[in-house]
Protein backbone atom coordinates (compact mmCIF):
# COMPACT_ATOMS: atom_id res chain seq x y z
CA UNK A 1 0.00 0.00 0.00
CA UNK A 2 1.10 3.18 -0.97
CA UNK A 3 2.36 5.78 2.44
CA UNK A 4 2.68 9.02 3.22
CA UNK A 5 5.63 10.97 3.31
CA UNK A 6 6.05 13.73 6.36
CA UNK A 7 8.26 16.12 6.15
CA UNK A 8 8.91 18.63 9.81
CA UNK A 9 9.40 22.06 8.70
CA UNK A 10 11.67 23.29 11.34
CA UNK A 11 11.80 26.91 12.25
CA UNK A 12 12.44 27.13 16.25
CA UNK A 13 9.68 29.57 17.04
CA UNK A 14 7.48 28.10 15.42
CA UNK A 15 5.70 28.45 11.49
CA UNK A 16 3.50 31.10 12.73
CA UNK A 17 4.87 34.66 12.90
CA UNK A 18 3.71 34.86 16.91
CA UNK A 19 3.77 31.01 17.70
CA UNK A 20 6.56 31.98 20.03
CA UNK A 21 4.27 33.72 22.64
CA UNK A 22 2.20 30.68 22.93
CA UNK A 23 2.77 30.05 26.96
CA UNK A 24 5.69 27.36 27.31
CA UNK A 25 6.71 28.04 23.61
CA UNK A 26 10.49 27.56 22.81
CA UNK A 27 11.50 31.45 22.15
CA UNK A 28 14.55 30.69 20.10
CA UNK A 29 16.24 29.19 16.90
CA UNK A 30 19.53 29.26 18.47
CA UNK A 31 18.78 26.61 21.35
CA UNK A 32 20.20 23.25 19.55
CA UNK A 33 19.09 21.42 23.16
CA UNK A 34 15.17 22.70 21.53
CA UNK A 35 16.00 22.01 18.66
CA UNK A 36 17.33 18.65 19.52
CA UNK A 37 14.01 18.13 21.45
CA UNK A 38 11.79 19.07 17.99
CA UNK A 39 13.79 16.34 15.98
CA UNK A 40 13.55 13.57 18.60
CA UNK A 41 9.64 14.39 18.61
CA UNK A 42 9.71 13.75 14.51
CA UNK A 43 11.86 10.72 14.78
CA UNK A 44 9.59 9.46 17.80
CA UNK A 45 6.70 10.47 15.01
CA UNK A 46 8.42 8.18 12.12
CA UNK A 47 8.66 11.28 9.99
CA UNK A 48 10.81 11.01 6.58
CA UNK A 49 12.54 14.36 6.94
CA UNK A 50 13.57 17.11 8.88
CA UNK A 51 13.57 20.78 6.72
CA UNK A 52 15.76 23.65 7.47
CA UNK A 53 14.91 26.82 5.26
CA UNK A 54 17.58 29.73 5.71
CA UNK A 55 17.98 33.36 4.72
CA UNK A 56 21.36 35.00 4.41
CA UNK A 57 19.95 38.62 5.99
CA UNK A 58 18.66 39.75 9.35
CA UNK A 59 15.65 41.82 8.78
CA UNK A 60 14.21 42.22 12.51
CA UNK A 61 11.07 43.60 10.99
CA UNK A 62 10.52 40.06 9.76
CA UNK A 63 9.57 36.31 11.22
CA UNK A 64 11.73 36.02 14.05
CA UNK A 65 13.07 32.58 13.16
CA UNK A 66 13.96 34.31 10.14
CA UNK A 67 15.84 36.83 11.86
CA UNK A 68 17.75 35.15 14.32
CA UNK A 69 19.06 31.64 13.69
CA UNK A 70 21.32 28.99 13.63
CA UNK A 71 23.59 28.07 10.07
CA UNK A 72 21.00 25.07 8.95
CA UNK A 73 24.11 22.68 7.85
CA UNK A 74 25.88 23.54 11.10
CA UNK A 75 22.54 22.62 12.43
CA UNK A 76 22.16 19.66 11.02
CA UNK A 77 25.58 18.29 11.39
CA UNK A 78 24.40 18.66 15.40
CA UNK A 79 21.21 17.17 14.59
CA UNK A 80 23.33 14.10 12.43
CA UNK A 81 24.58 12.99 16.42
CA UNK A 82 21.44 13.04 17.84
CA UNK A 83 19.08 11.01 15.69
CA UNK A 84 19.37 7.82 13.71
CA UNK A 85 16.91 7.26 11.05
CA UNK A 86 15.10 10.69 10.11
CA UNK A 87 16.25 12.60 6.98
CA UNK A 88 18.23 15.48 7.78
CA UNK A 89 17.81 18.58 4.90
CA UNK A 90 18.77 22.39 4.62
CA UNK A 91 18.56 24.97 2.30
CA UNK A 92 21.56 26.55 0.29
CA UNK A 93 21.13 29.12 -2.14
CA UNK A 94 22.54 28.88 -5.32
CA UNK A 95 22.53 32.22 -6.13
CA UNK A 96 25.02 32.53 -3.20
CA UNK A 97 27.08 29.69 -3.11
CA UNK A 98 29.19 27.79 -5.00
CA UNK A 99 28.67 23.99 -6.41
CA UNK A 100 32.32 23.35 -4.99
CA UNK A 101 31.08 24.19 -1.73
CA UNK A 102 28.08 23.04 -1.64
CA UNK A 103 28.65 19.68 -3.14
CA UNK A 104 31.33 19.27 -0.16
CA UNK A 105 28.96 20.26 2.18
CA UNK A 106 26.32 17.98 1.66
CA UNK A 107 28.66 15.36 0.51
CA UNK A 108 30.08 15.46 4.07
CA UNK A 109 26.74 15.51 5.84
CA UNK A 110 26.08 12.50 4.13
CA UNK A 111 28.89 10.65 5.35
CA UNK A 112 28.73 11.69 9.12
CA UNK A 113 24.54 10.74 8.92
CA UNK A 114 25.16 7.42 7.37
CA UNK A 115 22.96 8.42 4.12
CA UNK A 116 20.45 11.07 5.22
CA UNK A 117 21.24 14.23 3.80
CA UNK A 118 19.25 16.62 1.37
CA UNK A 119 19.85 19.54 -0.18
CA UNK A 120 17.16 22.18 -1.00
CA UNK A 121 18.18 24.06 -4.19
CA UNK A 122 16.17 27.60 -4.04
CA UNK A 123 17.52 30.59 -5.68
CA UNK A 124 17.02 32.65 -3.35
CA UNK A 125 14.15 34.69 -3.53
CA UNK A 126 14.96 37.96 -1.69
CA UNK A 127 16.70 41.03 -2.58
CA UNK A 128 18.02 41.18 0.70
CA UNK A 129 21.19 38.92 0.42
CA UNK A 130 22.68 41.36 -2.32
CA UNK A 131 24.13 43.85 0.01
CA UNK A 132 25.58 41.04 2.41
CA UNK A 133 27.65 39.99 -0.75
CA UNK A 134 28.86 42.67 -2.48
CA UNK A 135 26.19 42.08 -5.01
CA UNK A 136 22.88 43.21 -6.58
CA UNK A 137 20.04 40.51 -6.95
CA UNK A 138 20.13 39.03 -9.78
CA UNK A 139 16.72 38.54 -11.54
CA UNK A 140 14.37 35.81 -11.58
CA UNK A 141 15.18 34.07 -14.94
CA UNK A 142 19.53 34.54 -13.98
CA UNK A 143 18.85 33.65 -10.91
CA UNK A 144 17.89 30.01 -12.72
CA UNK A 145 19.93 29.95 -14.97
CA UNK A 146 22.69 29.68 -12.71
CA UNK A 147 20.83 27.58 -10.45
CA UNK A 148 20.60 25.52 -13.46
CA UNK A 149 24.18 24.52 -14.03
CA UNK A 150 24.94 24.76 -10.44
CA UNK A 151 22.90 21.39 -9.72
CA UNK A 152 24.05 19.87 -12.60
CA UNK A 153 27.90 20.72 -11.58
CA UNK A 154 27.14 19.80 -8.13
CA UNK A 155 25.71 16.16 -9.26
CA UNK A 156 28.75 15.63 -11.41
CA UNK A 157 31.11 16.36 -8.12
CA UNK A 158 29.35 13.97 -5.83
CA UNK A 159 30.12 11.24 -8.74
CA UNK A 160 33.63 12.27 -9.14
CA UNK A 161 34.90 8.64 -6.81
CA UNK A 162 33.26 5.52 -8.32
CA UNK A 163 31.82 4.06 -4.60
CA UNK A 164 34.75 1.49 -4.40
CA UNK A 165 37.48 3.84 -5.20
CA UNK A 166 39.14 4.16 -1.82
CA UNK A 167 41.26 0.59 -1.46
CA UNK A 168 43.53 1.13 1.82
CA UNK A 169 45.21 -1.83 0.86
CA UNK A 170 48.07 -1.83 3.80
CA UNK A 171 49.84 -5.03 1.95
CA UNK A 172 50.35 -3.01 -1.38
CA UNK A 173 50.66 0.19 -0.32
CA UNK A 174 47.97 1.43 -2.97
CA UNK A 175 45.71 3.65 -0.94
CA UNK A 176 43.48 4.85 -3.90
CA UNK A 177 42.74 3.48 -7.62
CA UNK A 178 43.36 5.24 -9.80
CA UNK A 179 40.64 4.01 -12.47
CA UNK A 180 38.22 5.21 -10.11
CA UNK A 181 38.63 9.13 -9.59
CA UNK A 182 37.46 11.19 -12.44
CA UNK A 183 37.58 14.94 -13.09
CA UNK A 184 34.96 16.61 -13.33
CA UNK A 185 36.32 19.17 -16.36
CA UNK A 186 33.27 21.69 -16.51
CA UNK A 187 33.33 24.49 -18.62
CA UNK A 188 29.70 25.87 -18.29
CA UNK A 189 28.58 29.31 -18.88
CA UNK A 190 28.50 30.41 -14.84
CA UNK A 191 30.78 27.84 -13.96
CA UNK A 192 34.26 26.42 -14.66
CA UNK A 193 35.36 23.47 -11.64
CA UNK A 194 37.70 20.79 -12.85
CA UNK A 195 37.46 18.42 -9.95
CA UNK A 196 37.22 15.74 -8.07
CA UNK A 197 35.89 16.81 -5.01
CA UNK A 198 37.84 15.82 -1.93
CA UNK A 199 35.30 13.68 -0.58
CA UNK A 200 34.21 10.17 -1.27
CA UNK A 201 30.75 8.84 -2.91
CA UNK A 202 28.45 8.78 0.06
CA UNK A 203 26.01 6.45 1.10
CA UNK A 204 22.93 7.38 -0.96
CA UNK A 205 25.27 7.84 -4.19
CA UNK A 206 24.41 11.37 -3.96
CA UNK A 207 22.58 13.21 -1.49
CA UNK A 208 18.65 13.52 -2.23
CA UNK A 209 17.43 17.16 -3.97
CA UNK A 210 14.78 18.95 -2.39
CA UNK A 211 13.19 21.73 -4.54
CA UNK A 212 10.47 24.54 -3.86
CA UNK A 213 10.36 27.09 -6.88
CA UNK A 214 6.73 27.32 -8.13
CA UNK A 215 7.43 29.36 -11.41
CA UNK A 216 7.88 27.83 -14.31
CA UNK A 217 11.66 27.60 -14.55
CA UNK A 218 11.07 26.28 -10.96
CA UNK A 219 9.19 23.44 -11.41
CA UNK A 220 11.34 22.69 -14.77
CA UNK A 221 14.40 22.59 -12.79
CA UNK A 222 12.48 20.22 -10.35
CA UNK A 223 11.27 18.22 -12.79
CA UNK A 224 14.84 17.21 -14.20
CA UNK A 225 16.63 17.35 -11.16
CA UNK A 226 14.21 17.15 -7.71
CA UNK A 227 13.73 14.02 -5.71
CA UNK A 228 11.38 16.07 -3.67
CA UNK A 229 9.35 19.23 -4.20
CA UNK A 230 7.55 21.54 -1.68
CA UNK A 231 4.51 22.58 -2.73
CA UNK A 232 2.78 26.17 -1.65
CA UNK A 233 -0.94 25.32 -1.57
CA UNK A 234 -3.75 26.85 -0.44
CA UNK A 235 -6.78 24.33 -1.51
CA UNK A 236 -7.32 20.78 -2.66
CA UNK A 237 -8.23 21.61 -6.31
CA UNK A 238 -5.08 23.86 -6.34
CA UNK A 239 -2.94 21.02 -4.86
CA UNK A 240 -4.19 18.67 -7.54
CA UNK A 241 -3.31 20.93 -10.48
CA UNK A 242 0.23 21.84 -9.22
CA UNK A 243 0.73 17.97 -8.33
CA UNK A 244 -0.41 17.21 -11.92
CA UNK A 245 2.01 20.00 -13.52
CA UNK A 246 4.95 18.79 -11.61
CA UNK A 247 4.05 15.38 -12.40
CA UNK A 248 3.31 15.73 -16.30
CA UNK A 249 7.19 17.38 -16.63
CA UNK A 250 9.05 14.72 -15.92
CA UNK A 251 8.29 11.86 -18.53
CA UNK A 252 10.18 14.59 -20.53
CA UNK A 253 13.42 14.42 -18.58
CA UNK A 254 13.10 10.45 -18.31
CA UNK A 255 11.77 10.01 -15.11
CA UNK A 256 8.82 8.15 -13.67
CA UNK A 257 6.08 9.88 -11.14
CA UNK A 258 6.86 7.73 -8.42
CA UNK A 259 10.52 9.30 -8.63
CA UNK A 260 9.41 12.64 -7.35
CA UNK A 261 7.67 13.35 -4.39
CA UNK A 262 5.25 16.34 -3.99
CA UNK A 263 4.22 17.32 -0.53
CA UNK A 264 2.59 20.36 -0.34
CA UNK A 265 3.49 22.80 2.72
CA UNK A 266 0.58 22.56 6.09
CA UNK A 267 0.41 24.08 9.37
CA UNK A 268 -2.01 21.83 11.41
CA UNK A 269 -4.25 23.51 14.27
CA UNK A 270 -4.70 20.27 16.52
CA UNK A 271 -7.63 19.83 19.28
CA UNK A 272 -9.03 16.47 20.89
CA UNK A 273 -12.10 18.49 19.89
CA UNK A 274 -12.63 20.93 16.99
CA UNK A 275 -14.07 23.79 19.55
CA UNK A 276 -10.44 23.35 21.41
CA UNK A 277 -8.40 23.76 17.72
CA UNK A 278 -9.88 26.69 16.88
CA UNK A 279 -9.65 28.14 20.27
CA UNK A 280 -5.87 27.59 19.63
CA UNK A 281 -5.92 28.85 16.62
CA UNK A 282 -7.90 31.97 17.50
CA UNK A 283 -4.99 32.28 20.56
CA UNK A 284 -2.38 32.22 18.03
CA UNK A 285 -4.26 35.11 15.49
CA UNK A 286 -4.48 36.96 18.38
CA UNK A 287 -0.45 37.04 19.37
CA UNK A 288 -0.03 38.96 15.60
CA UNK A 289 1.58 42.44 15.66
CA UNK A 290 0.64 44.59 12.63
CA UNK A 291 4.31 45.19 11.81
CA UNK A 292 5.74 41.26 11.83
CA UNK A 293 3.10 40.27 9.45
CA UNK A 294 3.05 43.59 7.08
CA UNK A 295 6.10 42.99 6.59
CA UNK A 296 5.83 39.24 5.62
CA UNK A 297 3.27 40.62 2.79
CA UNK A 298 5.04 42.90 1.71
CA UNK A 299 7.69 40.14 0.88
CA UNK A 300 5.64 37.70 -0.46
CA UNK A 301 3.42 40.01 -2.62
CA UNK A 302 6.88 42.07 -4.01
CA UNK A 303 4.69 45.95 -3.02
CA UNK A 304 5.23 48.21 -0.98
CA UNK A 305 2.27 48.35 1.09
CA UNK A 306 2.67 51.79 2.50
CA UNK A 307 -0.82 54.16 2.81
CA UNK A 308 -2.88 50.85 1.23
CA UNK A 309 -6.31 50.83 2.90
CA UNK A 310 -6.17 47.33 4.54
CA UNK A 311 -9.57 46.42 4.27
CA UNK A 312 -9.90 46.82 0.23
CA UNK A 313 -10.37 44.03 -1.49
CA UNK A 314 -6.84 42.97 -2.58
CA UNK A 315 -6.20 43.68 -6.15
CA UNK A 316 -5.15 42.10 -9.16
CA UNK A 317 -1.04 42.49 -8.72
CA UNK A 318 1.74 41.44 -11.35
CA UNK A 319 4.17 38.30 -10.37
CA UNK A 320 7.13 39.77 -8.91
CA UNK A 321 10.59 38.96 -9.57
CA UNK A 322 11.18 37.71 -5.84
CA UNK A 323 9.43 35.03 -5.81
CA UNK A 324 6.29 33.38 -8.22
CA UNK A 325 5.19 30.28 -6.28
CA UNK A 326 3.81 32.17 -2.77
CA UNK A 327 2.63 35.56 -4.87
CA UNK A 328 0.70 33.28 -7.06
CA UNK A 329 -0.93 30.99 -4.52
CA UNK A 330 -1.83 33.66 -2.48
CA UNK A 331 -3.65 36.28 -5.35
CA UNK A 332 -5.61 33.19 -6.48
CA UNK A 333 -6.59 32.72 -2.60
CA UNK A 334 -7.79 36.26 -2.81
CA UNK A 335 -9.54 35.98 -5.89
CA UNK A 336 -11.50 33.19 -4.85
CA UNK A 337 -12.56 34.32 -1.34
CA UNK A 338 -12.62 38.01 -1.80
CA UNK A 339 -10.45 38.65 0.68
CA UNK A 340 -8.86 41.93 1.76
CA UNK A 341 -5.31 43.06 2.51
CA UNK A 342 -5.93 42.34 6.12
CA UNK A 343 -7.51 39.29 5.40
CA UNK A 344 -4.50 38.15 3.52
CA UNK A 345 -2.23 39.54 6.55
CA UNK A 346 -3.22 37.18 8.81
CA UNK A 347 -3.38 34.31 6.52
CA UNK A 348 0.70 35.02 6.04
CA UNK A 349 0.95 35.71 9.65
CA UNK A 350 -0.78 32.39 10.30
CA UNK A 351 1.54 30.20 8.25
CA UNK A 352 3.48 32.67 6.06
CA UNK A 353 1.48 31.69 3.16
CA UNK A 354 1.06 28.00 3.01
CA UNK A 355 -2.18 26.07 3.81
CA UNK A 356 -3.83 25.90 7.76
CA UNK A 357 -5.30 22.85 8.48
CA UNK A 358 -7.60 23.60 12.12
CA UNK A 359 -9.59 20.78 13.38
CA UNK A 360 -10.11 17.90 15.52
CA UNK A 361 -7.55 15.45 14.77
CA UNK A 362 -9.77 13.30 12.95
CA UNK A 363 -10.58 15.80 10.61
CA UNK A 364 -7.13 16.97 10.29
CA UNK A 365 -6.62 13.30 9.41
CA UNK A 366 -9.80 12.88 7.18
CA UNK A 367 -8.64 16.05 4.96
CA UNK A 368 -4.71 14.52 4.57
CA UNK A 369 -6.09 11.34 2.99
CA UNK A 370 -8.06 13.06 1.25
CA UNK A 371 -5.45 14.88 -0.69
CA UNK A 372 -3.01 12.00 -0.48
CA UNK A 373 -5.49 9.52 -2.19
CA UNK A 374 -6.64 12.25 -4.53
CA UNK A 375 -4.29 13.08 -6.67
CA UNK A 376 -3.12 16.15 -4.82
CA UNK A 377 -0.04 15.01 -2.84
CA UNK A 378 2.56 12.26 -1.68
CA UNK A 379 2.80 13.33 1.95
CA UNK A 380 3.08 16.76 3.63
CA UNK A 381 5.83 19.22 5.11
CA UNK A 382 4.29 20.04 8.30
CA UNK A 383 4.97 23.09 9.76
CA UNK A 384 3.96 23.73 13.41
CA UNK A 385 2.77 26.81 14.35
CA UNK A 386 5.10 26.70 17.61
CA UNK A 387 7.21 24.05 19.17
CA UNK A 388 6.85 21.76 21.00
CA UNK A 389 2.89 21.68 21.36
CA UNK A 390 2.02 22.15 17.90
CA UNK A 391 4.46 19.51 16.59
CA UNK A 392 4.09 17.21 19.81
CA UNK A 393 -0.39 17.83 19.02
CA UNK A 394 0.19 16.62 15.85
CA UNK A 395 2.82 13.48 16.09
CA UNK A 396 0.47 12.31 19.31
CA UNK A 397 -3.02 12.81 18.21
CA UNK A 398 -2.72 12.73 14.42
CA UNK A 399 0.31 10.39 13.10
CA UNK A 400 -0.97 7.28 15.51
CA UNK A 401 -4.88 7.73 13.22
CA UNK A 402 -3.09 7.81 9.97
CA UNK A 403 -0.93 4.78 10.78
CA UNK A 404 -3.87 3.16 12.20
CA UNK A 405 -5.49 3.38 8.31
CA UNK A 406 -2.13 2.03 7.08
CA UNK A 407 -1.37 5.58 5.46
CA UNK A 408 1.93 5.96 7.21
CA UNK A 409 4.59 4.06 8.39
CA UNK A 410 4.79 2.50 12.16
CA UNK A 411 8.51 2.33 12.37
CA UNK A 412 11.54 3.14 10.19
CA UNK A 413 12.67 0.59 7.75
CA UNK A 414 15.83 1.04 5.49
CA UNK A 415 18.69 2.94 6.00
CA UNK A 416 19.21 6.07 4.35
CA UNK A 417 16.86 8.76 3.01
CA UNK A 418 16.56 7.41 -0.36
CA UNK A 419 15.17 4.50 1.73
CA UNK A 420 12.51 6.10 2.99
CA UNK A 421 11.59 7.62 0.13
CA UNK A 422 11.37 4.52 -1.32
CA UNK A 423 14.27 5.59 -4.46
CA UNK A 424 16.79 4.61 -5.51
CA UNK A 425 20.79 4.97 -5.08
CA UNK A 426 21.56 6.63 -8.28
CA UNK A 427 24.31 5.49 -10.74
CA UNK A 428 27.16 7.44 -11.45
CA UNK A 429 26.80 10.02 -13.85
CA UNK A 430 29.40 9.70 -16.63
CA UNK A 431 32.85 11.31 -15.59
CA UNK A 432 36.41 11.16 -16.70
CA UNK A 433 39.24 8.50 -15.17
CA UNK A 434 42.24 11.30 -13.95
CA UNK A 435 45.00 11.05 -16.09
C1 LIG B 1 8.49 25.13 1.65
C2 LIG B 1 9.33 26.19 1.02
C3 LIG B 1 10.55 26.51 1.57
C4 LIG B 1 11.35 27.46 1.00
N1 LIG B 1 12.50 27.74 1.61
C5 LIG B 1 13.27 28.73 1.13
C6 LIG B 1 14.43 29.09 1.82
O1 LIG B 1 14.76 28.51 2.84
N2 LIG B 1 15.18 30.09 1.33
C7 LIG B 1 14.86 30.76 0.17
O2 LIG B 1 15.58 31.66 -0.23
N3 LIG B 1 13.73 30.45 -0.49
C8 LIG B 1 12.95 29.45 -0.04
N4 LIG B 1 11.80 29.13 -0.68
C9 LIG B 1 11.50 29.88 -1.91
C10 LIG B 1 11.61 29.08 -3.19
O3 LIG B 1 12.36 27.94 -3.12
C11 LIG B 1 12.02 29.89 -4.41
O4 LIG B 1 13.36 30.24 -4.37
C12 LIG B 1 11.19 31.11 -4.55
O5 LIG B 1 9.87 30.80 -4.29
C13 LIG B 1 11.32 31.71 -5.93
O6 LIG B 1 11.04 30.76 -6.90
P1 LIG B 1 9.75 30.72 -7.79
O7 LIG B 1 9.63 32.03 -8.45
O8 LIG B 1 10.09 29.58 -8.75
O9 LIG B 1 8.58 30.39 -6.92
C14 LIG B 1 10.96 28.15 -0.16
C15 LIG B 1 9.74 27.84 -0.72
C16 LIG B 1 8.93 26.88 -0.15
C17 LIG B 1 7.63 26.54 -0.80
Amino acid sequence: MRQMHLGLFLLGTGSHVAGWRMPGAVTSFQDIHAIQQMAATAERGCFDLIFMGDNLYADPGAHPSYTLRLEPLTMLAALAMTTTHIGLGATVATTYSDPWTVARAFASLDHISGGRAAWNAVTGSSAQAGPNFGRIHPNHAERYAVASEFVDVVRGLWDCWEDDALVADRASGLYLDPAKQHKLSHEGVHFSVQGPLNIGRTPQGRPVILQAGGSEAGLDLAARTADVVFAVVQDFEEARAQYHALKSRLAAHGRRPEEVSVLPGVMPVVGRTEREALDKLAQLQGFISPGNALQLLQDRLGIDLTGQDMDAPLRDLPLHDGGHGFARTLLNKARRDNLTLRDVYNLLGAARGHWVLCGAAEQVADTLQHWFEGGAADGFNVMPSHFPGGMEDFVDLVVPILQARGLFRTRYEGRTLRDLLGLERPERLGGKALA
